[in-house]
């Protein structure tokens, strides 16, 4: 058997991350004449060639419009684009698949939830309290909120070792606080939020919460029945998937008193001169011919990080995180942003002497790809103080050799510039 994934799902014991990183196509590619070292994970990740057959067998054989053919492939197109819908919520654990939107990612989730739900149930001098560790695409749609509503925004501060104090986030409260938004595993620092408490103290005072979760569904099962937060969003191209599709989780009763976003096709019942009305959940929220590709793809991705399993993920990715953090922290003049007792294998850092992107360039010339910049978080890198890092991500097909390689690399940049 030469994948993880055989058939469409055989589960393999613990097979070795050679024989992972054989999964996955690109990870054999060469830069420069050097091994690629795939270190931007959180940016995007590999595919495996589980996702990419996928896709290219439902161009291949199943392609045609969902919802409104009568036709067997366009029974068959819709019967595949809804099992990814429910493949989605058995991953996250929600209670019904009519939860399940799909959207373009992340931040078109985000960008939904403010526009019907932010605009239809806030109004002046309601508070949104937000992570000071937030990505743009959790901060932006609330100030574009705030400027047609009027709407406050208040942070929560971060805390020197990269982490939310929930008393000091409980300090911060405002009795207008509405919605508080939080990310689970920060896109810098690798921080992981205690996503279950924040709910706890948001419910128990009458706000809404919701999770940004493209960080930490590549990284950990996520249970949204015990997290019981409102609004969870997560883009398929983090965990494994395509580009270009998304999803937002939101609890039904809420989604139900949401009016809808965008208009056009399939989200509508019935259609008049003057006015319409809305077909049912989740439909209500997906105009447009969907990203059909786009969810079976994340459907594969799905099934492959489910037959390797998250017990595995997590060993294979916390024995690397505890060697980069050795590694990293030998190396005279890094700083590491980001030191919280729990954290994901995203690695923030800055080198005396060295920009942050000279540094990214000297490793692309080693084959090492990493991101240097602000990272869509232009508020935290101010309250860290720099205005730049270098990150290095990892994926459970990274290996602890390219660590090394990594660390050599560094060290060689050092010597080069200073
Ligand atoms: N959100 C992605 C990142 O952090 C693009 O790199």
């Amino acid at each position: 058997m030469d994948s993880i994934v055989a058939g469409g799902g055989l589960k393999a014991s613990r097979p070795s991350v050679e024989r992972i990183r054989a999964d996955f196509p690109l990870l054999s590619r060469n830069i420069e004449g050097k091994p690629l070292v795939y270190l931007d994970n959180a940016a995007t990740s590999q595919k495996p060639r589980a996702v990419i057959d996928a896709v290219s067998r439902y161009y291949s054989f199943e392609n045609a419009n969902v919802h409104r053919a009568i036709h067997r492939l366009g029974e068959e197109a819709t019967s595949a684009y809804e099992r990814a819908r429910e493949r989605i919520r058995s991953f996250l654990n929600a209670g019904s698949s009519t939860e399940i939107v799909f959207t373009r990612g992340t931040t078109e989730s985000i960008n939904l939830v403010a526009s019907t739900w932010g605009r239809s149930k806030l109004g002046s001098g309601d508070v949104i309290l937000i992570s000071g560790m937030e990505h743009h695409s959790d901060i932006v749609p609330w100030q574009l909120l705030r400027a047609e509503r009027g709407v406050v925004l208040k942070y929560i501060p971060v805390e020197e070792d990269g982490s939310i104090d929930l008393a000091r986030m409980e300090e911060s409260w405002d009795a207008r606080t509405r919605l508080v938004c939080v990310t689970q595993t920060s896109n810098v620092l690798g921080t992981i939020n205690d996503v279950a408490a924040i709910a706890g103290i948001a419910h128990g005072r009458g706000a809404a919460l919701l999770v940004d979760g493209a960080q930490s569904t590549p990284h950990m099962p996520v249970d949204l029945r015990q997290l019981d937060c409102d609004f969870f969003a997560f883009s398929a191209h983090k965990v494994y998937g395509p580009m270009g599709i998304g999803v937002l989780y939101g609890r039904e009763e809420i989604l139900e008193t949401m009016p809808p976003w965008m208009g056009g096709g399939d989200m509508i019942r019935s259609v008049g001169l003057q006015e319409s009305t809305w077909n049912d959940l989740p439909w209500k929220f997906e105009a447009g011919t969907p990203n059909v590709e786009g969810a079976i793809g994340l459907a594969a991705a799905l099934d492959y990080v489910e037959s390797l399993g998250f017990e595995r993920i997590e060993a294979l990715e916390s024995a690397l995180t505890t060697k980069a953090l050795d590694a990293l922290g030998s190396v005279e003049g890094l700083h590491l942003h980001g030191r919280a007792g729990r954290r994901g294998p995203v690695f923030s850092f800055t080198l005396d002497g060295i920009h942050a992107h000279d540094l990214a360039q000297f490793l692309d010339r080693e084959g090492i790809a990493v991101r240097a910049g602000h990272h869509c978080a232009q508020p935290l890198m101010r309250a860290l103080g720099v205005p730049a890092t270098v990150r290095a991500s990892f994926a459970f097909y990274n290996t602890v050799r390219e660590i090394e390689l990594l660390v050599r690399a560094i060290e060689g940049a050092r010597r080069f510039y200073t």
